[in-house]
């Protein structure tokens, strides 16, 4: 065993997390949460680790958080990404955000639509124009000779839409996550940290319990 690894320990003790004060939608929680986590100038608070499952084997990768609504949390990628592929095959997943500044985790499950082609238009349209011809550049998850590959693809895209808006690539566009499961983790002293979490009934119904840590 590496004992210096072994050794590193932090207790965590900043604040406790009640029953009482939470609101009874747990959409409504996740965004006083994360608007903390906006105001005390985390960076990337709206990252997020993905974990998806295909043929019984998880795969996990951080995508950033693009919209949240009483429905759900957005992301964007490519559909032909390994993720898209995983989850075309299964369309279930889990969000995890960690913002250990604040000494809180909070994990959603749930499943996965896509997001209309209206609503990855309006996203792609506002992404600089580099992320739009990179998004055309990128056959994410493929496997590709080198570096320069890339480059010398992003020149001819560059040069094919010269003048003009890129248009969004067929193969690229978002993903909504709508939650059936939402747990709310605080840290506290002596590892009996605080989780709260919120499932749904098949009525539509939240219902809070809490967890042992
Ligand atoms: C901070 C951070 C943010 C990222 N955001 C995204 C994102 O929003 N969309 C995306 O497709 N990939 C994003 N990535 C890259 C993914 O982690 C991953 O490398 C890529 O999507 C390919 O994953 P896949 O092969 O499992 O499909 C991000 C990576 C990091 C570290």
């Amino acid at each position: 065993m590496d004992h210096n690894i072994a050794k590193i320990r932090h207790d965590y003790h900043l604040k406790g997390l009640r029953e009482q004060d939470l609101n009874a939608d747990p959409l409504k929680q996740f965004r006083l949460w994360f608007d903390e986590a906006i105001a005390s100038g985390i960076f990337e608070a709206n990252a997020m680790l993905l974990s998806t499952v295909a043929d019984g084997r998880p795969s996990g990768r951080i995508v950033l958080l693009k919209d949240l609504d009483e429905t759900g949390f957005s992301f964007f990628t490519n559909y032909l990404s390994k993720k898209g592929k995983q989850m075309a095959a299964n369309p279930q997943a889990a969000l995890t955000f960690f913002w250990k500044e604040l000494e809180r985790q909070v994990r959603v499950e749930g499943w996965i639509k896509k997001t209309t082609d209206f609503e990855s238009d309006e996203y792609f349209s506002i992404r600089p124009r580099g992320s739009q011809i990179g998004a055309w550049v990128s056959a994410q998850s493929e496997i590709i000779p080198d570096r320069a590959y890339l480059e010398e693809k992003t020149r001819e895209i560059d040069t094919k839409y010269e003048g003009m808006n890129v248009p969004r690539p067929p193969f690229w566009g978002g993903y909504r996550l709508i939650p059936d499961y939402i747990e709310f983790w605080q840290g506290r002293p002596s590892r009996l940290h605080d989780r709260l979490v919120y499932t749904r009934s098949e009525r539509g119904l939240w219902e809070i319990e809490r967890l042992s840590p």
